[in-house]
Order: C-alpha cells, then structure tokens, then sequence
C-alpha cells in the first residue's frame, strides 16, 4: 500500500504542486483584498467610537450628562425660574440683568454645518510650545471642529497648527487677537465669563458703549472688530464641571486661595460633553526645572509668568492624564 501510494505521487507531483502553488496564490489573494478593502472601513470605524467618550467620560466625571445647553440663551433670562447656584466663573447668580442686554445681542445656536454632522471629530488645539515646528497643520484642519483658545495666532503657524477654527474660547484679557485675521469667516467666538465686568465689556464692545476700564488684571482690547453673531456666551455649567469633577476645586473659596481652571482644561471638558472624538494637541507644560523654555508656540514667556496665575498647572496635568489613561482623549503631539 504505500508502496502504491509513493508511486502515485511521484507520478502526480506535478500536478499536487500545481494545485498547491494554485491554492497559494488565492490564500495570498484573498488576504490582499481583504486588506485593501476593509482597511478603510476599520480605519472609519476607530474615527467614530460613537458613545464612546460619554461611556468613559461618565467614568471620569460623576453625574455626566449631556443636557446642558452649550451657550447661553436669551430666554432663560427673561423670568429667571431657578437661579444659578453659583456666581461667576461657575454660574451666571447676580449677573442676571447684565445678561439680558448681552444675550439679547448675540446668538447661541450652532451653524447647520455643525448640527449635521453624523460624528463630531473634535481637536482641541492648546498653545503649548510643543506645536512648534510639528507639523501638525495639515492633521489638525481635518476634524470637523477644531477648537482653539485665547490669543492663540493661526495667520503664519498654519504649517504647525492649522487653519481650520470652528470655535475660537476667549476671556476679555486674553481677546488680544483680530477676530478678522486669526478665524475663518464662521468662527464661533465663544465667550468665557470669569466676573461679572467680563459681561460688560462684551455688552460694552458689541453695542458700542463707553469701555469700561477698571476690574480686569490686563487691559482688554478698546476696539474688537467682531460680527455679534458669530458671538456666544459659554455656559459657566462646563467651568463648574471642570472645577467640581476635574480638579476636585471647592464651588466657594475663600478669597485669598482662589484658583481656576485654565481655558485648555475648560475646553476639554466642553469638548467631553459635546464630540463623539477629542484629541488634543499642544497641551502641556515644560518640565518646572526648566525655567527658561519658553510655554507658547508664538511668544517668548516662560513658566515663571504663571507662578503668579491663578491656575494650578500640575494639578491639571494630573487631570489630562488620567484621561489619556482612560483612553478617553488622545494626544496629537506629546505630552
Ligand atoms: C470612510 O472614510 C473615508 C475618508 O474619511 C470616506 O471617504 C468614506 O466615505 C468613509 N466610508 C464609510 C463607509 O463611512
Ligand atoms: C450627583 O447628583 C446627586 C443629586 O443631585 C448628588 O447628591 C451627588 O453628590 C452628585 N454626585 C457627584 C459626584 O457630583
Ligand atoms: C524650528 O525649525 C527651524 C527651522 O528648521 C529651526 O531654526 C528652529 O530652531 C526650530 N525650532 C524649534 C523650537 O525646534
């Protein structure tokens, strides 16, 4: 018998070896198209975890939901039914009256181009020294949403930090920007309240009011050359959020250790409660023995000028990191 066996084979070898080589060719094939095909499909896939960042995000921050409204809207002042528990930055008691004239110049709804979207892809785009000569322009105008903050310039760094800004997160000192030059036509310019003089300098530049001078720690621009309904006014909930549930800050601080959350942090959590996908870029400090690096991607001040802010810079790089662990953001550049 294998005898018999051997004989056939050897008689036949060419043949199985041609059937092998055969079945080779379409396991190499079939892998191929595979590959080609599906690649893409995967890749949408991990580009839109739909729920996702709600499930983890839930995990982070007690009580998560999604049913505050991310601007203010005029008709929640006219017969205000439950005060804000909080004054500013954490809620809007006291600054009622204020509100009502601003509110009632500006907007709160999201451009169309926004509501449609079927998956949010959000970038938050710090200002850290770490997009310095990244490259990271190209990557970044690709989101749907990318959102940036302060005086933070995009006219001549677009190789490093893009062009595209859906939303632009700003406080009255930190205004020093062109509203024109530095946004895309549609920019969202997203008003972060810290004290009540913020809504009047607003209310004092959109209706072109005499400019109050006192009660800010910089002198804000006199002249914002600004369409009011690009404006909106972020709703001081997401600065709660970050206080309350990110940094563990208590709501009411004596006065002397106030501290606050940075706009960076703030916009994270915005873009938690908002976006189906959050990567950042350009977050991050330099090392604090590092004295003379400078922390901006555009002007030369270094770590020493926050020593004097309120904001605690370590306790939020604990925050971001957690949530790197989580999986819940990830980081475009390094951290
Ligand atoms: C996958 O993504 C690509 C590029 O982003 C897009 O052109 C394509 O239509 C997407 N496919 C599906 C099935 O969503
Ligand atoms: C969640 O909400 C409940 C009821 O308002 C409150 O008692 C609880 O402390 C909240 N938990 C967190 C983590 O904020
Ligand atoms: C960025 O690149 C330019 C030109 O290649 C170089 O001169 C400069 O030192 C770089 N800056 C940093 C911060 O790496």
């Amino acid at each position: 018998m294998p005898l018999l066996l051997i004989k056939m084979i050897n008689k036949s070898r060419g043949k199985i070896l041609g059937v092998l080589a055969l079945f080779l060719v379409m396991v190499w094939y079939s892998i191929y198209r595979e590959d080609s095909f599906y690649f893409p499909v995967q890749e949408n896939k991990t580009t839109c975890p739909l729920g996702e960042v709600e499930r983890k995000a839930a995990q982070l921050i007690g009580n998560y939901t999604r049913d505050h409204p991310l601007f203010l809207q005029l008709k929640d002042y006219f017969w205000v039914k439950t005060p804000s528990l909080y004054e500013l930055p954490y809620g809007t008691k006291g600054s009622e009256d204020v509100l009502l004239r601003l509110l009632s110049i500006t907007h709160y709804s999201l451009p169309k181009s926004i509501q449609r979207l079927k998956c949010r892809r959000c970038a938050v785009v710090g200002n850290g020294h770490r997009l310095r000569n990244s490259s990271m322009g190209e990557t970044i105008n690709t989101y749907d949403v990318v959102i940036r903050l302060n005086n933070a310039p995009v006219h001549g760094y677009e190789q490093d930090v893009g062009s595209k800004t859906t939303m632009r997160l700003f406080y009255p000192e930190s205004a020093h920007f062109n509203p024109r030059t530095e946004n895309n036509p549609d920019t969202l310019l997203v008003l972060v309240p810290f004290k009540p003089m913020d809504f009047q300098w607003m209310e004092a530049i959109l209706n072109d009011k005499k400019r109050v001078r006192k009660g800010f720690w910089k002198q804000p621009p006199l002249i914002w050359d600004a369409n009011p309904e690009q404006v909106r006014i972020l709703n001081p909930y997401y600065m709660e959020v970050t206080a309350a549930k990110l940094l563990n800050l208590p709501m009411k601080q004596p006065r002397k250790v106030k501290q606050k959350p940075t706009t960076g942090l703030l916009a994270i959590t915005l873009a938690l409660h908002f976006c189906d996908l959050v990567h950042i870029a350009g977050f991050g400090y330099p090392d604090s023995a590092n004295k003379k690096q400078t922390i901006h991607y555009y002007e030369q001040i270094t770590l020493k000028s926050m020593a004097a802010s309120e904001h605690n810079v370590s306790h939020e790089a604990v925050a971001i990191k957690r949530m790197l662990e989580l999986g819940l953001i990830k980081n475009l550049t390094y951290f």
